[in-house]
């Protein structure tokens, strides 16, 4: 299979890599980190395995698009989610009729736009807990394994080859370990996730604390029970079928899981980078509204985090 990561940094680097390490043509396209980039073309790609290893992958890269042969069968979107429009436009050469356009990046909001740019009924869209930090360029930490779930944004445009070939792909980024499945539903999989993330995200960011200190520290811990209740009706309205136990259980059950890892959010506010707040409080706080759901804890969260971080696709919360 001929792939493109476009934004390959951490995450998008190790799904790269590791199709690379199973035979397919990957090409990894990072414009913004050109040492990455040059570090790979120099030494591959290094991917430090959960297990301790070192792997050395030859795969391509390149900060230029042009470099890359198109079009390509799989478009992966890697990118920060704010950025999503410049990277489909910039990867215009290399979709064609049969090319599958996918995302696994975190929030809501970007479904419309991938519709826009993939071929009818070829936009993926899902959610991994693959856990990657770049630790210097050239070189990924797979922090920790996790399940992947992807499926077509319109599965009503798919006939029936086509969803054997999108089969083929859920096959392809299981065998190179990423524990991936089909997901029919893909609507109750990203409002699922976002649950997680509109708990843990801000908060993390705004208290400088790893993931853990959230259930570890008792007033933490009521807050965060009190933020996953509040925005448990909004998800539940987009198919989480999550009593309010269960998802604080969920929600609990990721902070332990990854309890000292630093949450993207943090890590983007510890670099000086915009986060991806918008898309993450944004579609609970407005989703909320139209539903009649007040929820006054993810507002002031969002608030609190785009006034100490202001993100460049201003949503400001009314
Ligand atoms: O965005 C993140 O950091 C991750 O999605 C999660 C699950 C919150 C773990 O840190």
């Amino acid at each position: 299979m001929n792939v493109a990561i476009v934004g390959a940094g951490a995450l998008g680097s190790l799904v790269g890599g590791l199709l690379a390490r199973q035979g397919h043509a990957v090409w990894l396209y990072n414009p913004s980190n050109v040492e990455h980039v040059k570090a790979i073309q120099a030494r591959g790609l290094l991917i430090e395995t959960p297990e301790g290893d070192v792997w050395r992958v030859e795969v391509p890269a390149a900060a230029q698009i042009y470099e890359i042969p198109g079009p390509v069968e799989l478009l992966g979107v890697f990118v920060k989610v704010y950025a999503t429009r410049d990277a489909l436009e910039r990867a215009k050469p290399l979709i064609a009729p049969n090319t599958w356009v996918l995302s696994l990046q975190n929030g809501v909001g970007i479904e419309e736009l991938l519709r826009r740019y993939a071929p009818a009924g070829r936009a993926l869209r899902g959610t991994t807990a693959q856990g990657a930090t770049l630790v210097a360029p050239g070189r990924v930490r797979w922090a920790g394994r996790g399940p992947t779930r992807l499926g077509p944004l319109s599965p009503e445009a798919l006939d029936e080859v086509a969803l054997n070939e999108l089969k083929g792909i859920v096959r392809a980024l299981d065998a190179a370990g990423l524990e991936a499945r089909y997901e029919p539903d893909v609507e109750r999989a990203l409002w699922e996730k976002l649950l997680v993330n509109a708990a843990i995200n801000p908060l993390t960011a705004l208290l400088g604390v790893p993931n853990g200190r959230l259930v570890e520290d008792p007033e933490l811990r009521a807050i965060l029970r009190d933020v996953v209740r509040e925005a448990l009706p909004v998800a539940q309205a987009h198919g989480v079928p999550l009593a309010p136990e269960e998802a604080i259980a969920l929600v609990e059950g990721v902070c332990r899981a990854t309890a000292r890892n630093l949450s993207s959010m943090l890590q983007d506010v510890r670099r000086g980078r915009p986060t991806e707040i918008d898309f993450i409080s944004g579609p609970i706080v407005r989703e909320g509204e139209r539903l009649g759901v007040p929820t006054p804890l993810q507002r002031l969260l969002w608030r609190l985090v785009r006034w100490l971080h202001p993100t460049p696709a201003p949503r400001p919360p009314r």
